[in-house]
């Protein structure tokens, strides 16, 4: 009796956890604000001063000025290229970086296959550091200048 009551609650314990996983495989999408290392608190972040010597070290091997096809045709070298976004269109929601699909990107969250730069890519370019998103993160909140 007792252990067909366990094997019962057993069993439909493990039905929820495979509920759950199905329930937050689908919202694999939306991300949660919390996993994304907090803007910096640094105030007149600029693209120029800031953000373009970043994606010069990290993003310029496949979205740089000599690329010959730039990645998902997306060009990081002037602000109007960033602003502009690529083949999906604009990567970034000015002012509002949690919302904006280029930090999920960097900050390895959503979809592995978007992850960037792309891990284990040829270029060899490592992931950025927590405080290099944070100083994105706060450019786009500052209204991406
Ligand atoms: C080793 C090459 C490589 C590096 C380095 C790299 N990327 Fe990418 N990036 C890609 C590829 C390949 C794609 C296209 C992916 C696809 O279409 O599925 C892409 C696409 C993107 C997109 C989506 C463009 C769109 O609108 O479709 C964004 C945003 C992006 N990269 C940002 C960055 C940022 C920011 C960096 C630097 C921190 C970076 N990438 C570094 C290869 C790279």
């Amino acid at each position: 009796m007792l252990s067909k009551l366990l094997r019962s609650s057993l069993v439909s314990g493990c039905v929820l956890i495979a509920v759950c996983a199905l329930a937050d495989d689908k919202s694999k999408t939306a991300i949660d604000p919390k996993l994304l290392p907090p803007p910096s608190t640094k105030q007149g972040v600029t693209y120029a001063t800031d953000i373009q010597p970043i994606f010069t070290k990290s993003c310029y091997p496949c979205h740089g000025p000599k690329t010959q096809k730039p990645k998902g045709k997306l060009r990081l070298d002037t602000l109007e290229a960033v602003l502009k976004g690529g083949e999906d269109g604009p990567d970034l929601i000015v002012g509002d970086s949690a919302k904006s699909t280029m930090v999920a990107q960097i900050s390895q969250q959503g979809d592995p296959d978007d992850y960037m730069p792309p891990p284990k890519n040829k270029a060899n370019v490592g992931p950025l550091t927590k405080e290099q998103i944070g100083l994105i993160r706060a450019w786009i909140d500052q209204g991406a200048k």
